[in-house]
């Protein structure tokens, strides 16, 4: 490995998720998921959860790009780029529809048996997460979602099909997507998409529900990788964490007591994941405030069994906090420490950039959890421009995956960090978590589809398409 390039068998790629690209909402015998009673937002305005699929409503999910039917396309274009693999998540309900059936369903088991098929012709590896903010809708309505024990059960059938169905095609497994995200706990598309639970502008306690909720996923997670661990002893499953490092807004100590006690409250996640047991401060805070009843001995020996192999995480900003906003022991949620770093300059959708805190990161998860890390999101959401003879010239795109991967090779080549891969978030158009919109656009192809659901479906290649092709080819040694 020369100073400038990768380790051999990096695994570049690009990151989407089902539920954001396939569309196909109720095809193939698929049930409704969470996801599909989104309508969309925009920049700023929330998503509404509607009780059902309410018709008349816009629900940018139900079609998506359509990769259901242009999965084949789409992939060929991946493998022109020169992916080593594609992480994307399995359609929970495309193989139990309500999320409680007896038997799954063949149609939706067919459909991956399929896809992965077409990605191994070209020499790409799947990456899988199981559970990217897709869960049966009617385990939500029938069951309140994670707040249920019985959930659990659920879950962990879900994955053991999918490992034994798939056991010789994917290797590269995460469970729940951004698991932390839910240390957000007044947030309704936060808490929906991580655990089932609505909350709804009467709702109370959310922090105690969270708490109970995420055990019994914590727990989820730990019995899948078990059991997956059994079916083929070579799969590597991993957590998958939204990772954005809090910084202190100045060196006071209050404030920088509160930035590591934000940390504490986001990222235990992953502590009890990667160590197998709860961090004293968050065992400590949810004795002393009586949340978390639910919780036994041997819950305690499945999550000791149950550790991950990697870190697998998203990457897309960082975050200052300040003590003039909330004192270190008042606080609970954490979005109420926040503050702005006049230091970073922020996308058009205010998400603060920061390379800096990618190499941060990649030493501090590293210094943390001793196991190997996986950077399975990253990019920058911007709107696009189609030139009258189809070209796409997209530089601030280029700029800002050039200046991350910049600091990733630092921390691999100089600091030691042991990194599997890097898939780049949404590596085609796709529909927005967040807000439901097309225009918020990461790919570096283009798909020709605005937010009113218009357009020809059309994929073409953006600059940064072949700018992501020579990084490839070079193994990261030509950014
Ligand atoms: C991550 C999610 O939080 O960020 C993705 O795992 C999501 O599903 C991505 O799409 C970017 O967020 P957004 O809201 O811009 O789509």
């Amino acid at each position: 490995m020369t100073k400038n390039e990768f380790p051999k068998g990096f695994l570049w790629g690009g990151a989407v998720a089902a539920h954001q690209l396939e569309g196909g909402w109720n095809k193939g015998g698929k049930g409704v998921s969470v996801a599909d009673v989104m309508t969309a937002g925009a920049n700023g305005v929330p998503r509404e959860i509607t009780k059902g699929v309410i018709p008349g409503k816009n629900y940018p999910n139900h079609e998506a790009i359509d990769f259901y039917d242009h999965y084949k396309e789409d992939i060929a274009l991946f493998a022109e780029m020169g992916f080593k693999c594609f992480r994307t998540s399995i359609a929970w309900t495309r193989i139990f529809p309500n999320g409680d059936d007896a038997e799954p369903n063949e149609e939706g088991l067919k459909f991956y048996d399929d896809l992965f098929d077409e990605c191994h012709k070209y020499g790409i590896e799947p990456v899988i997460t199981l559970s990217h903010f897709e869960m049966p809708y009617h385990l939500v309505e029938e069951y309140g979602g994670f707040e249920n024990r019985k959930v659990i059960d659920f879950f962990v059938k879900f994955a053991v099909t999918c490992f034994k169905r798939y056991k010789n095609k994917v290797k590269y497994w995460m469970t729940f997507n951004e698991i932390d995200n839910q240390s957000a706990f007044n947030n309704d598309f936060l808490m929906c998409t991580n655990s089932g639970l609505l909350l709804g502008k009467d709702s109370k306690d959310n922090e105690a529900r969270m708490y109970q909720a995420a055990h019994y996923e914590v727990v989820a997670s730990a019995l899948a990788v078990k059991e997956g661990h059994k079916i083929n002893p070579d799969f590597k499953i991993g957590t998958m964490i939204n990772y954005t490092p809090v910084y202190p807004a100045t060196p006071a100590p209050e404030d920088v007591l509160l930035a590591q006690r934000v940390d504490q409250r986001r990222n235990w996640f992953s502590d009890v994941q990667v160590w197998g047991e709860y961090p004293k401060n968050v065992e400590a805070y949810i004795e002393r405030e009586g949340f978390r009843p639910d919780i036994t001995e041997e819950d305690r020996i499945v999550l000791k069994e149950g550790t991950v192999d990697y870190v697998g995480f998203s990457y897309y900003q960082s975050m200052a906090v300040s003590a003039k906003n909330v004192a270190p022991d008042d606080l609970d949620d954490v979005f109420k420490a926040l503050t702005d770093n006049p230091f970073l300059k922020k996308s058009d959708w205010d998400w603060p950039i920061d390379p800096v805190g990618l190499r941060y990161s990649l030493n501090l998860l590293t210094d943390r959890y001793h196991v190997p890390l996986f950077i399975v999101e990253n990019g920058l959401g911007a709107v696009d421009k189609v030139e009258k003879d189809g070209s796409i010239h997209d530089p601030y795109r280029i700029d800002y995956l050039r200046s991350h991967l910049e600091e990733v090779r630092k921390a691999v080549v100089l600091d030691g960090v042991d990194l599997m891969g890097y898939t780049p978030w949404g590596c085609i158009d796709l529909v927005s978590a967040g807000t439901g919109q097309m225009s918020k656009r990461y790919g570096f192809i283009y798909v020709d589809k605005d937010d009113e659901g218009k357009g020809t479906m059309e994929r073409s290649r953006k600059d940064s398409f072949y700018w992501y092709q020579k990084v490839i080819k070079t193994n990261g040694s030509d950014l």
